[in-house]
């Protein structure tokens, strides 16, 4: 069975180190992220049937765990934990009732648990959990832990010591369904959405207390439309393997997307995953076989695109049949596309990626997407 630990050599930044970022807290890379939800069993059928994500470890009453049952499913080196409670008066629970369907772990791989956990909460982070061991027949893992916006928490996984299947207390989950896998690679970004005013205490959250750098900032004049607006502030760790751009809704005409977020998931936490691929063309010919929404582009998106771009490899019609946008920056360009919202609250959605050089976060697209964007609010009756 293939181990996690040696399977998660990034392609992303190389060896980069961004500047400004120190050197507290070394993190190897996006261990996990596990969803609350109200149905695991399905939502794993979903990743899986929708996302080709593939069956890959189980904990629940058939484990000895009685309180809890969780699928963790994988592609590439994307691992989603999806737990649902038994007890109705769980923390979990009262997770779900509060947020419906959402994330509550950002897990990230440190070579010491201990120390991330020192390192940040002596930096003024909120302890979540202090540091423990858990161990079985293949080693031991230290995990710990401290609270980021909102009900959000990040994990600090040690498994340099462990060589079972994912964490001690799951077992390898083969199933009889297995849809193929649809080429998502890596996690390139994950975004937070906080509340007014939190977008600079939450950016120097991690930058003071976690050691990353602020990578770019956009204000509300680069992310409008005629009638919402949004800021962002990307904050990236050392070795540029986690990027977190932080969004706050900013003052427009009408209620900003980021504020239809807040509303609908009582208060901040993950907005969206944005998944690495490598053909972006045959990842999204699949998702949207199988059944996974996206935003739509209008078709007038691909008038102009061309002349802002530039050459492509890419064939710009059937770009345009599939809805996927281009941007492109002073390394290379980009190609993405947005899911619609993956449950019925408009809260988490994913990105699906290809950078052919770029490394910046398709601000050329981001006019075409927000109007998109409000195309559903207006549908949904919350704009
Ligand atoms: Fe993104």
């Amino acid at each position: 069975m293939e181990n996690l630990t040696n399977i998660k050599d990034y392609e992303y930044s190389g060896s980069k180190v961004f500047e400004g970022a120190k050197d507290f807290l070394p993190i190897n890379g996006t261990d996990y992220v596990e969803l609350y939800v109200g149905n695991a069993k399905q939502a794993a059928h979903f990743y899986k049937t929708a996302f080709g994500f593939q069956s890959f470890a189980y904990r629940g009453l058939e484990t000895g765990c009685k309180d809890s049952t969780s699928y963790a499913v994988k592609q590439g080196k994307i691992v989603l934990v999806l737990t649902t409670p038994f007890d109705p008066a769980s923390e979990i629970s009262d997770h779900i009732r509060r947020h419906g369907d959402g994330i509550k772990v950002i897990a990230l791989w440190v070579d010491d648990a201990r120390k991330a956990f020192n390192e940040t909460v002596s930096r003024g982070a909120k302890a979540y959990v202090e540091p423990y061991e858990e161990s079985d027949e293949n080693g031991k893992v230290v995990i710990s832990g401290i609270h980021t916006y909102g009900d959000t928490v990040h994990l600090f996984v040690e498994r340099k010591n462990y060589s079972g299947v994912f964490l001690p207390g799951f077992t390898s989950w083969s199933s009889e369904y297995n849809p193929s896998d649809l080429g998502l690679q890596y996690i390139d970004h994950m975004v937070g959405n906080v509340e007014l005013g939190g977008m600079n205490k939450w950016s120097s959250f991690y930058e003071e207390v976690m050691g990353f750098a602020n990578l770019v900032t956009f204000d509300d004049k680069d992310i409008s439309t005629k009638y919402t607006a949004l800021m962002s502030k990307v904050m990236t760790n050392g070795n540029g393997r986690i990027k977190f751009p932080i969004n706050e809704p900013a003052k427009g005409l009408k209620k900003s997307q980021i504020e239809e977020y807040l509303d609908f998931y009582g208060g901040p936490g993950c907005q969206h995953i944005a998944v690495a691929t490598k053909d972006i063309i045959k990842t999204i010919a699949g998702m949207r076989d199988r059944g996974v929404e996206f935003l739509h582009v209008p078709g007038s998106y691909y008038d102009t695109v061309q002349e802002r771009v530039g050459v492509i490899e890419e064939d710009m019609m059937k770009l345009k049949e599939l809805g996927i946008m281009v941007d492109r920056d002073e390394e290379g360009y980009l190609l993405q596309i947005f899911t619609k919202p993956v449950e019925d609250r408009p809260t988490l959605f994913f990105e699906i990626i290809q950078r052919k050089g770029a490394k910046s976060f398709g601000k050329g697209n981001f006019k075409a997407l927000f109007e998109s964007i409000e195309a559903e609010q207006e549908r949904r009756g919350t704009l």
